[in-house]
């Protein structure tokens, strides 16, 4: 069963901490946490003093999407800040090897994320240095938008290449339209980590969502 990690995006800023702690109690096992810079991508969302105050509201793994440019100017602020996962794009990184690099030795377990247009197979070389791989189902840069097909292809590829150089324990974190109807695909082609933001914080309540995110998942597929 994939782990879920709630994408605190679509949260009321106004609520944030009793709303992380509301999907910890819940069942999340990760809270996604997504920073844009209104470069790599159009929207501008949150930075450091947030992840601090998230790390406040729980003991779950701060998983932090980073969708800046040259995030390697950041990434001692986020660790400082309580991130456990620091996932770059390879869009942003010319340098992604000293990028990833930079964050192990920061302490905090490094990812990698890829775009929809952006073939899997151009990260064979990073692999072996990455614990985390994301895909993205949609184009980084809002929530609530419509599942990309053929993302779970991507993820079929990925687990190819991943068992073709016989790693293990590699997190594949899908992120973008993710609710009870899309994951049941998404987890079949063997995702590790779902991110779903409006269908946690959109409506209604939290732990309800996440639990019916969960039921689609016993569903075979
Ligand atoms: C999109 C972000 C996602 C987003 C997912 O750029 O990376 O994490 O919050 O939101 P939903 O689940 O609403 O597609
Ligand atoms: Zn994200």
């Amino acid at each position: 069963m994939p782990l879920i990690a709630p994408s605190i995006l679509s949260a009321d800023f106004t609520r944030l901490g009793e709303q992380i702690e509301e999907a910890e109690q819940g069942g999340a096992d990760w809270i996604h946490v997504d920073v844009m810079d209104g470069h790599f991508v159009p929207n501008i969302t949150i930075g450091p003093l947030v992840v601090e105050a998230a790390r406040r509201a729980t003991e779950l793994p701060l998983d932090v999407h980073l969708m800046i440019e040259e995030p390697e100017r950041y990434l001692a602020d986020f660790v400082q800040a309580g991130a456990n996962r620091l996932t770059v794009h390879q869009e942003t990184c010319p340098h992604l090897h000293r990028t990833v690099q930079q964050i192990r030795e920061l302490g905090a377990l490094p990812g990698v994320a890829v775009n929809p247009a952006t073939p899997v197979e151009t990260l064979a070389d990073i692999l072996p240095f990455v614990d985390l791989v994301l895909v993205m189902s949609v184009n980084p840069g809002f929530g609530g938008q419509s599942y990309i097909e053929g993302s779970s292809a991507k993820v079929r590829r990925l687990i190819g290449m991943l068992s073709a150089q016989g790693r293990r324990g590699v997190e594949i974190e899908v992120d973008g339209g993710i609710d009870p109807k899309t994951a049941p695909s998404i987890a079949a082609a063997g995702a590790t980590v779902l991110v779903a933001g409006s269908a946690i914080f959109g409506s209604g309540s939290i732990s309800a969502n996440i639990q019916a995110i969960r039921k689609s998942l016993a569903v075979e597929v």
